[in-house]
């Protein structure tokens, strides 16, 4: 049985991401779980014609959702409005995640848990520190999905260049998933070269790009759509990976480098950084290498150099708030 939980599914990403994955023919049963809903947009994807069985599980019956879990996505929690910035999430989702995070070590300590909930920087390793004070962390299992930004990157280059495919056209970003840590690689994009003001325009749009869409909004939310595409995508491989046992695949994801030590052992002696956003390459038990970064331009360099102490503050206000208390 492949069990695939979501919890928030009742959201505006948690409902689109959900009609996508009822579409998987390698989950066997999609549990949704909410504190609001969540049978009612079960009982309606239980009449897709797939083979998967929906459940809906309410407020009190988070243990039941999770129980025995593959894999668990979580895009619970508030989103912005505008003005506010990721972080300004924090007091409100950094709870809601880890409860989600107790209720996994709970009732599937060995299930893959993909991290949507912002400010990601902060939920993952909130995450791993649930799982580390319960004995159940591997590092090669918890992800934050920073893919949106690799999406975005994707269509914002073709824009430049309508002769690119946009589905073929990969951008690695590297860093975390917030302003300044979202540091695309524009200059190791095959095909294509870009002037300088190119560059200057591409990576503002690709670090404020979800910006852009809570200012659209208007204070109706964030990125909901595009977001369940990208989440979709990501648990997607994750699945042909563990489940289909296929080799070679690579997204860009947030993780904790202790998922591979050997590989990434320089970088964390250069930055003392324990979380970034890397290509990652899955096997069966999860993330098997972490690509070694890729050349950087002087720019991208310049960039990197000032997602690092941002990133770090963020890492250690998701650590700390799990450290700093007994649960
Ligand atoms: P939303 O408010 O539409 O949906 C969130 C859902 O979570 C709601 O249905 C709510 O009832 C549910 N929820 C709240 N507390 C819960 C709990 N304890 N257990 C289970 N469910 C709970 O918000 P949204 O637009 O779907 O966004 C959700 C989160 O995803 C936000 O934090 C947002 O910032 C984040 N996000 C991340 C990315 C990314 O790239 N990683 C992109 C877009 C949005
Ligand atoms: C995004 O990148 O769209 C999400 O992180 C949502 C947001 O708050 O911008």
């Amino acid at each position: 049985m492949v069990k695939v939980v979501i919890c928030g599914a009742a959201g505006g990403i948690g409902q689109p991401l959900s009609l996508l994955l009822k579409q998987s023919e390698l989950i066997t049963h999609l549990a949704l779980y909410d504190v609001v809903n969540a049978p009612g947009v079960a009982a309606d994807l239980s009449h897709i014609n797939t083979r998967s069985t929906v459940s809906g599980h309410g407020k009190e019956e988070m243990d039941e959702a999770l129980k025995d879990a593959h894999t668990v996505v979580i895009p619970a929690g508030v989103p912005r409005k505008p003005g506010m910035s990721r972080d300004d999430l924090f007091k409100i989702n950094a709870g809601i995640v880890r409860d989600l995070a107790m209720g996994v070590a709970k009732n599937c300590p060995s299930a893959h848990v993909l991290v949507i909930s912002n400010p990601v920087n902060s939920t993952v390793p909130i995450v791993c520190e649930v799982l580390k004070q319960h004995g159940v962390f591997n590092p090669k299992k918890v992800f934050g999905i920073s893919t949106l930004d690799v999406v975005r990157s994707s269509r914002f280059v073709y824009e430049f260049n309508k002769s690119l495919d946009p589905q073929k056209t990969r951008v690695t970003v590297i860093g975390g998933h917030s302003g300044v840590t979202i540091v695309p690689v524009l200059s190791q994009v095959p095909g294509q070269a870009f002037t300088k003001d190119q560059i200057d325009a591409l990576t503002h749009r690709i670090q404020y790009g979800g910006d852009e869409v809570v200012k659209a909004k208007d204070g109706a939310g964030s990125a909901t759509l595009s977001m369940a595409y990208a989440g979709a995508r990501f648990t997607n491989t994750i699945l042909q990976a563990t489940v289909a046992g296929k080799t070679g695949l690579v997204e860009s994801t947030y993780v904790n480098l202790a998922a591979d030590p050997e590989s990434t052992a320089a970088f964390k002696a250069q930055t003392h950084l324990e979380y970034f956003a890397q290509d990652v390459e899955f096997g069966r038990d999860g993330a098997s290498k972490i690509h070694s970064l890729p050349t950087l331009s002087a720019y991208e360099q310049g960039l990197l150099d000032a997602a690092v102490p941002e990133l770090k503050a963020n890492i250690n206000k998701g650590t700390a708030f799990i450290t700093d208390s007994k649960i």
